[in-house]
C-alpha cells in the first residue's frame, strides 16, 4: 500500500539523519582541544562583522563568512561573533556544531573522505575509517600534525556500486577494506614526497 511504502521512506530516512547526527557528534567529541587554534588574526573578521552590524539572523552568514576566511572556525571568532552580536558564546558554538559545514579546527592540504552511508556502512566501513586512524595517528574529523591529511566520515558519496569507498582530494576509490585503503594512502604520500621540489645545492 502507499501509505505504507510512505512510512517505510519516512522511517529509513529518519535512520539516515540519526546515524549522519551521531557521525558529526563522534567527530566533535573526538576533536582534540589543541586542535582549537586561537592564533588566528582576528582583525580579518573586522568588515564581515560591520557587514552584518545589527541585522538580525545574521549569525549563520557571519560563521559562513568567518570559516570562508580562516577554513574553519578559530576559537577568537566566537568571543567576536559575541561581543558584535550580543548572542552568547556558548549558543554561537551551539550554532557551530549543529551544522556540519562549519569545521572548528584547521584541515589539512588532503582531505579524505571515507563515506559511511548505508551500503558503505553496511560493507564495513567502519574498518576502513579504524584503518587509516591508526595509520595516520588521528581521529574521526582530525588533522595530521604536518597538516597534510585530515580524515572524515562523510554520508554517501554517489557511487554506491562501489562500496566501500573513499574519496581523497578529487579522486575516488572503491571496493576497499582497510588494507587497500592504508596502501593507496601509502602511495599517495609517496607521491607527495615525489613532488616536493627539490632543495637547490
Ligand atoms: S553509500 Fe557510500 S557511496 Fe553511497
Amino acid at each position: 500500500m502507499l501509505s505504507d511504502r510512505i512510512a517505510t521512506l519516512v522511517r529509513s530516512r529518519l535512520l539516515l539523519n540519526s546515524i549522519y547526527l551521531i557521525m558529526r557528534i563522534n567527530r566533535i567529541a573526538h576533536t582534540q582541544h589543541s586542535q582549537l587554534k586561537d592564533d588566528a588574526d582576528l582583525s580579518l573578521m573586522k568588515p564581515l562583522l560591520i557587514k552584518y552590524d545589527q541585522k538580525p539572523g545574521s549569525l549563520i552568514p557571519l560563521l559562513q563568512g568567518t570559516q570562508e576566511l580562516y577554513g574553519f572556525l578559530p576559537s577568537g571568532a566566537f568571543k567576536a561573533i559575541s561581543e558584535a552580536t550580543g548572542i552568547a558564546p556558548a549558543d554561537i558554538y551551539g550554532v557551530a556544531t549543529f551544522y556540519a559545514q562549519f569545521r572548528l579546527s584547521p584541515v589539512g592540504k588532503n582531505i579524505i573522505k571515507v563515506c559511511h552511508g548505508t551500503a558503505c556502512h553496511v560493507q564495513n566501513a567502519n574498518a576502513i575509517t579504524d584503518a587509516l586512524k591508526d595509520h595516520l595517528g588521528v581521529n574521526d574529523g582530525e588533522t595530521t600534525a604536518d597538516g597534510e591529511f585530515t580524515l572524515e566520515s562523510v554520508a554517501c558519496l554517489g557511487c554506491c556500486s562501489l562500496a566501500p569507498v573513499m574519496m581523497i582530494g578529487e579522486n575516488t576509490y572503491g571496493k576497499l577494506n582497510g588494507k587497500s585503503a592504508v596502501k593507496i594512502l601509502k602511495e599517495i604520500k609517496n607521491q607527495l614526497c615525489t613532488d616536493q621540489p627539490k632543495a637547490e645545492k
